[in-house]
């Protein structure tokens, strides 16, 4: 008898294809950071993501460097501290009075305007203080300040100590994107400009890549034969809280769209990467990006929620979209023909960012009977953002005489299978701390989603209302092919 039990199933990935990602092996091919600059230090970002997640660093023993906050805010070194321990027991309720207090140990504040040369070499004394010869400068500051911020550490001579973080977006379109790029090669190396899209910290986001290419079931269904269409809701349920200038001026494409959705998008799409290198990962992402078609007008729908123009610092008139949806198509032997649904908004009925996977219909129902029931599509549904983890609705019979079928669901919540995972922002920080780039964007994957969302930002078209709580505005229907419907995420 032939031993059958090693031979790869027809049509599926060779054991000599499978990609070899080691998703848990941090790859450091830098020196490790003595140092983290934090421009920025009192703005949003910090309060709501950055300081939590230093906590998190310190209480996990992988925080070792101190932590010198830039401000043009009148504040003192004390002011600092007590502004990173309030955020820290908002955001962490039960966090632990003695990490806090070792944290707070390792912050200090140049304070100081932009312009005075005296805020900069007061920077590099105190890493000099600190004997800091690699430190991580982290811009969270305004896009519009990079090119200043950067240009100002090189006129001290810091650019040669260390590498910078940037927040997304990077840049306001295609072009700008090129022109900061460029800014910032003229001062850094590639490698030592680190574009942060937290989504690529996120575990769920992460494990996309364990699940697709870790698990043999799924690589052969996983293309335009066994595959109808796919969908990827990002939602949340607040408003621009706060944020209204900032939002105003950017807008949900250039906020979520081109960054995090279409990232999100590559990973499910893409082919496996050649092996371990940070790098081909980051080709196989650039190579489906590239695969995308631009959206067209026609293939979008933007929407504001009814009372974002009365938002502090929005404009009356505005015409920002707060949701957008959009009709994909990735022109690739995997995924010619099968539509990508995508939306994004905010103040929607559900916080969820969930991928659906939906399959093709089995070619008839083996046993129907006269005026039974069609039986559903078998649908993946990964949850990568509340609740992350996967269910696969299947069909089973429904009890009775009859040989139909009802939809159950096969389903594994992450978090009780797999216990605590570690926040987006702390295992970012902790890669820029230690010189692994393979979380951060690259360049060539930026400038590729730029190209995918610039006919919408060149032709923006209407901007449709829709009621805060809702799935958006009805028009995001007509997006869809065939009889195609929006599938509401999984229920909290
Ligand atoms: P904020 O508007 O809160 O500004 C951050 C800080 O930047 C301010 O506290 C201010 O500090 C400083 N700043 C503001 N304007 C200027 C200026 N003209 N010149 C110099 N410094 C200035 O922004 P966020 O914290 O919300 O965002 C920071 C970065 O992070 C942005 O690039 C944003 O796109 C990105 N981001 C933000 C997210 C969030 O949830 N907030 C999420 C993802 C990315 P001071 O005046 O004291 O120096
Ligand atoms: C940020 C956007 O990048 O991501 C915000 O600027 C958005 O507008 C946030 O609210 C969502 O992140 P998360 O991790 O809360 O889904």
């Amino acid at each position: 008898m032939t031993d059958t039990s090693s031979a790869p199933p027809t049509g599926a990935t060779t054991e000599a294809e499978m990609p070899r990602v080691d998703t848990a092996k941090i790859q450091t091919s830098q020196p490790v950071a003595d140092a983290l600059v934090l421009f920025g230090a009192t703005g949003d970002l910090a309060k709501r993501k950055l300081f939590p997640s230093l906590y998190r660093l310190e209480r996990s023993g992988t925080l070792h460097v101190p932590v010198i906050g830039v401000a043009r805010s009148d504040w003192t070194d004390d002011d600092f501290r007590d502004h990173a321990k309030e955020s820290i027991e908002e955001h962490i309720p039960d966090a632990d009075p003695v990490v806090i207090a070792s944290l707070l140990q390792r912050l200090d504040l140049i304070q100081g305007d932009y312009a005075a040369e005296t805020t900069w070499n007061g920077l590099r004394t105190k890493l000099d203080e600190h004997n800091s010869t690699v430190a991580v400068f982290y811009m969270a500051i305004p896009p519009s300040m990079f090119p200043t911020v950067a240009q100002k550490l090189e006129s001290v001579g810091l650019h040669n100590r260390g590498r910078i973080v940037i927040e997304k977006p990077f840049g306001r379109d295609l072009n700008s994107a090129i022109e900061l790029n460029k800014t910032l090669h003229s001062i850094f190396a590639e490698d030592h400009i680190f574009r942060i899209d937290h989504y690529l910290g996120k575990e769920a986001v992460e494990d996309l890549l364990v699940f697709r290419f870790a698990n043999t079931l799924l690589e052969p269904v996983w293309n335009r034969n066994y595959v109808r269409s796919v969908q990827v809701t990002m939602s949340e349920t607040i408003g621009v809280e706060g944020r209204g200038s900032f939002y105003d001026s950017v807008g949900a494409i250039r906020d979520i769209f081109q960054n995090h959705l279409l990232q999100v998008v590559a990973l499910l799409a893409m082919e496996p990467p050649a092996g371990a290198d940070p790098g081909f990962l980051q080709d196989e992402k650039a190579k489906v990006i590239a695969a995308m078609r631009p959206i067209e007008p026609a293939g979008l729908v933007r929407g504001q929620y009814v009372g974002y123009r009365e938002e502090p610092g929005v404009e009356p008139e505005s015409n920002i979209e707060t949701f957008a949806a959009a009709r994909l198509e990735i022109d690739s032997w995997r995924w010619a023909g099968v539509p990508w649904y995508v939306r994004f908004g905010k103040a929607l009925a559900q916080r969820a960012t969930e991928a659906v996977i939906e399959l093709r219909s089995p070619p008839r129902m083996l046993f129907d009977e006269e005026g039974g029931p069609v039986p559903d599509r078998n649908l993946i549904r990964l949850r990568l953002g509340e609740n992350d983890g996967v269910t696969f609705v299947m069909q089973a019979k429904t009890p009775g005489p009859h040989l139909d079928s009802t939809g159950v669901d096969v389903d594994v919540d992450f978090a009780a299978a797999l216990g605590e995972r570690q926040d987006a922002y702390e295992r970012l920080i902790g890669d820029a701390l230690l010189g692994s780039l393979r979380r951060f964007a690259r360049q060539d994957i930026v400038e590729g989603t730029w190209k995918v969302v610039q006919p919408a930002l060149d032709h923006p078209g209407p901007v449709v209302p829709y009621f805060r709580g809702s799935w958006g505005p009805s028009e995001a229907d007509h997006l869809l092919l065939n009889d195609d419907h929006w599938y509401a995420p999984s229920p909290l």
